[in-house]
């Protein structure tokens, strides 16, 4: 193919693209599939200069504002910034740098490149008056009653701390947990998902009713200035010290770096923390210190020249969904599963991913044979985004529910979304819920794992959880795989689990949809398993965290005559619920256990927190050990949050925590 038509397909394919992306807020195909064919492009254009046309998409950024919002101009357009994919990129800038100052030591403001979306804000006399998304970098949308409703944006500034006319520069961005909850609740009510955080932020600030975009919590982090001038800086890095104290958000990992090794340095640490932020990253965004420097280097068409952006290798990846599998979880709810053709997800080769339920699956409609992408955010399950439409050859095939259970052959139930097998003694089920009662958690059953209890299962000795307080030492050693001194550590580490408390029993009888610390709140409020037990909705309800699912969970699980049989065979087995002590009337909800804080929490001090902690009976420790039983986890968590990742230490979000406050 000559030269002209592919610089024409590429520049159509890319224009198709970006009105996905930008205008529909749903990509078609993955960011590292898009920036080849950007940088192929832009590889052709360079070597044909005579070929490139104003209107190609290299010449702009971005893509035209939506026609239903007002334009507005930048008075000092938007540029873009170019890309640098490895250490090679950043070493060549460097020498580019050095060459033009013609100086060696050359000091850079390193900063997060954050993935959302670009916005001008633009105050009068202190006042915010106007502020617009960047659209293709001389005109976005005017989008100022939506920008108001963040609150890390300043509607007012010190008056007299900056000039008459003042423009901040940065990025809106949705943090993970947000983005997940948001798209939790537009599944429930059978709406569209958004791909990832950025696409939700984008969606959520580009909304004709301001109203809308205040339910959405947006972020916006500033990192500049449109003229160094206005606030008197010399430096990249001075600009972002005087911008905290007028009270915008400055991410605290912008770090000035002297040199390329302190460059390359910072990529690499930032790199390491890329899962562990609240919200995401693409990349670093490298820019010359000094102002001077930076008016001597100046700019080109459509990007400065003392600024570059590293990219971090893609969250997402495509590749050929070969087959849906189907998986019987512990609550008899069968997920489908993705089968693929192995692929490079961002340095972890993928071949099985989450589809969520078969709803989704139809909505997306994602079918065997298709090209689907794929996506990593954060340490969660690779997930299923969706299929890429403009790849289907015809051939592949649509999606059908299994309505039979792989595992037991009965009928699945429809229960909401999920598809469930309601079969007590499907030996799946009975497996999970057997693994589950042991867990760390739960009853805390060291050495009865999976591999064992799937045997017990099989072999016909353990029917339900109440069996495991039956077993005796002629019973375990004719197992496969046990020894005399197998069989005695186990009988002890049950033996050891018969004296619980009451948080754990609850949690361990795993009624679906009770999350753990919600069993520990529920346990703190009704003291005793009997008055748990007795509970109707109501009295549920009036427990934080219980709604109204999960109350209609616990009561239909009570109200199956099994599941008592069970407890009570567990009950005349020896298994004894400690009570909880305290005052009988209170909510002590963290009793006994011990709790690290990380990370700034949004909603209180430390020290409050510690007080809250300590009120409810639980004690707060300075660092994470395997012991600990949560780490609490605020904005910004620290070298403890990856420790206790390493530990598998629990960690608890802000929500969760404060839920359980709530209950005081
Ligand atoms: S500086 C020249 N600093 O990246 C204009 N941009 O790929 C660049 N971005 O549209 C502004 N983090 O939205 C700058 N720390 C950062 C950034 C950043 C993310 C975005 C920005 C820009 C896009 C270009």
């Amino acid at each position: 193919m000559d030269n002209i038509t592919r610089i024409k397909e590429l520049k159509d394919r890319i224009l198709y693209h970006n009105q996905c992306y930008y205008v529909q807020d749903f990509p078609e195909i993955s960011d590292g599939e898009y920036d080849l064919l950007m940088q192929e492009l832009m590889d052709l254009e360079a070597g044909n200069p005579g070929l490139v046309t104003p209107d190609s998409p290299s010449q702009r950024v971005g893509s035209p504002p939506l026609e239903s919002f007002v334009p507005m101009v930048h008075r000092i357009p938007l540029l873009s910034i170019d890309n640098a994919m490895d250490q090679g990129g950043i070493k060549g800038f460097h020498a580019r740098i050095v060459r033009w100052l013609e100086k060696s030591k050359i000091m850079y403001c390193c900063e997060p490149k954050f993935d959302g979306l670009a916005v001008e804000l633009v105050y009068e006399k202190g006042l915010l008056v106007h502020g617009g998304t960047r659209g293709d970098g001389l005109k976005g949308e005017d989008v100022t009653p939506n920008l108001r409703t963040i609150r890390s944006i300043p509607l007012r500034l010190d008056r007299h701390a900056v000039p008459d006319l003042f423009e901040v520069r940065g990025e809106v961005v949705m943090y993970k947990d947000a983005f997940t909850r948001l798209n939790e609740r537009r599944a429930e009510e059978g709406r569209a998902l958004f791909a990832n955080p950025r696409n939700a932020a984008a969606g959520s600030l580009r909304q004709l009713d301001s109203g809308i975009t205040a339910q959405r919590s947006l972020v916006f982090f500033a990192y500049g200035v449109s003229e160094a001038s206005m606030l008197g800086s010399v430096s990249q890095v001075d600009i972002m010290k005087r911008l905290k104290p007028l009270g915008f958000k400055v991410n605290p990992l912008i770090k000035g770096c002297h040199g390329l090794d302190q460059v390359l340095a910072f990529i690499d640490y930032v790199g390491t923390k890329r899962d562990t932020l609240a919200y995401d990253i693409d990349g670093v965004v490298i820019k010359v210190d000094a102002i001077a420097s930076q008016e001597m280097l100046g700019t080109k068409a459509r990007s400065p020249r003392w600024m570059i952006a590293y990219k971090f290798p893609p969250l997402q990846a495509t590749t050929v969904l070969e087959d849906i599998l189907f998986q019987v979880g512990r609550t008899g709810v069968v997920t489908p599963v993705a089968v693929l053709t192995p692929v490079n997800l961002a340095g972890v080769m993928v071949s099985r991913a989450s589809l969520h339920n078969a709803r989704d699956i139809v909505r997306k409609d994602i079918r065997t044979g298709d090209r689907v992408i794929l996506q990593r955010a954060g340490d969660v399950i690779p997930e299923v985004v969706g299929p890429v439409l403009s790849k289907r050859s015809g051939n592949e095939k649509p999606f059908e529910m299994d309505t039979i259970c792989p595992e037991c052959g009965s009928d699945l139930k429809q229960d909401g979304v999920a598809w469930r097998c309601m079969n007590i003694s499907c030996p799946a089920i009975l497996k999970q819920g057997i693994y589950h009662f042991a867990s760390k958690g739960a009853m805390d059953i060291e050495g009865l794992g999976k591999g064992i209890v799937d045997t017990m299962v099989s072999q016909g000795i353990l029917h339900d959880v109440s069996d495991i307080y039956g077993f005796g030492y002629d019973d375990l050693i004719k197992l496969d795989g046990f020894a005399a001194r197998s069989s005695a550590k186990l009988l002890e580490a049950i033996d050891r689990s018969r004296d619980t408390d009451l948080g754990r029993f609850i949690y361990a009888l795993g009624i679906p949809h009770l999350g753990e610390v919600t069993a520990h709140t529920a346990a703190g409020h009704f003291r005793t398993l009997d008055a748990f037990m007795a509970a109707d909705m109501e009295q549920l309800k009036a427990v934080p965290g219980i709604g109204l699912e999960i109350a209609a969970s616990i009561t239909g699980f009570f109200a199956d005559p099994r599941n008592r049989k069970v407890i009570k065979g567990l009950m005349d087995k020896g298994v004894s619920i400690s009570n909880l002590p305290g005052d009988v009337t209170g909510v002590r909800p963290l009793e006994g256990k011990s709790l690290c804080l990380t990370g700034s929490l949004e909603s209180m001090s430390r020290s409050v927190a510690k007080t809250h902690i300590e009120s409810l009976g639980g004690r707060v420790v300075g660092s994470v050990s395997k012991s600990l039983d949560w780490l609490v986890a605020g904005e910004k968590p620290g070298s403890k949050f990856a420790k206790a990742q390493s530990l598998g230490v629990k960690i608890m979000y802000e929500d969760a925590f404060t839920q359980i406050l709530k209950g005081e």
